[in-house]
């Protein structure tokens, strides 16, 4: 496996690759790549035969008092994840290699509705952030799929959106959320948790499961299971943002007769904010 920092160099190793008639997949990262990571590259390498990840923490997305300074940066570790998980190329650019006139002259891709509430109404700009890092990454590299992971829920919903409003002709997968034994989805900001706080965050996926069940056990009354899970995710010491039952396309308030719902929080664990969802298909 070979790392990049440039997009020439990029550009080229794709080209090379695209003229020996290969199937180009991307796979977009932040880097301290976990489990989770390492099934999106097997995925990739299943579904293509080169497989292209990158690794850049993207500033455009870090609202100025989130942990864009304190961002886990692994780099030696990550390229041994890529290379075991079947990644042929790395692009690892630096700040300047992305955004060469600045941040604030940097063209801006804004995907309305989708971007806002949920995640988007605590981190204003964040999905602004990254659709235009990933309408770049899409750019450069102009791979025939993407994975994601589906646990940034929102974020693939955003993604599948500008791909579809920018007429950009790549398959998008979502790929399941990979998760600890606890049931706690597996995060690079986990690594921010005591000892104690990680003992308690699986009470986040526990809440989300529960409404999931009583779902599809029949229940009608949303806001009831709302409240009930907001006291669960409470009492296990997170600090809530949001717990909601979503429509999983529209990602708007569900209705009781939605078929295709999205059970969705963010709460946080001290100065911890973790992300988790569960996806039901009513039959
Ligand atoms: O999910 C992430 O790690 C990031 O948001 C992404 C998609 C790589 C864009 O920076």
């Amino acid at each position: 496996m070979n790392t990049v920092k440039t997009v020439r160099e990029l550009r080229a190793a794709v080209a090379r690759a695209r003229s020996e008639g290969k199937r180009i997949a991307l796979v977009p990262t932040m880097g301290n790549l976990h489990s989770g990571h390492a099934a999106l590259v097997v995925k990739a390498a299943q579904r293509a035969d080169f497989v292209v990840a990158t690794i850049f923490v993207n500033p455009l997305q870090f609202g100025p008092s989130e942990d864009l300074a304190t961002y886990p940066r692994t780099l030696a570790a990550d390229q041994e994840t890529l290379l075991q998980s079947g990644c042929h190329l790395l692009f690892a650019p630096t700040v300047d290699e992305m955004y060469p006139h600045g941040m604030d002259d940097q063209t801006r891709v804004s995907v309305p509705h989708l971007s806002e509430g949920l995640c988007g109404a605590s981190r204003p700009g964040h999905f602004e952030g990254v659709a235009t890092v990933v309408s770049k990454l899409f750019n450069m590299v102009q791979p025939d799929l993407a994975i994601f992971g589906q646990k940034d829920f929102q974020q693939l919903a955003v993604i599948r959106a500008l791909v579809r409003d920018l007429n950009m002709p790549i398959q998008i997968i979502g790929e399941p959320t990979v998760r600890a034994a606890d049931g706690l989805a597996l995060s690079s900001r986990n690594m921010y948790l005591s000892e104690e706080q990680r003992t308690a965050a699986p009470a986040l996926y526990a809440a989300i499961s529960q409404i999931a069940e009583a779902i599809q056990n029949g229940e009608r009354d949303f806001s009831r299971l709302l409240t009930a899970g907001m006291d669960q995710i409470k009492a296990a010491g997170f600090r809530p943002d949001y717990l909601e039952i979503r429509d999983a396309t529209t990602l708007r308030p569900a209705t009781p007769d939605d078929l295709d719902i999205a059970i969705l929080a963010a709460a946080f664990m001290g100065t911890t904010r973790l992300i988790d969802n569960l996806h039901l298909t009513k039959e």
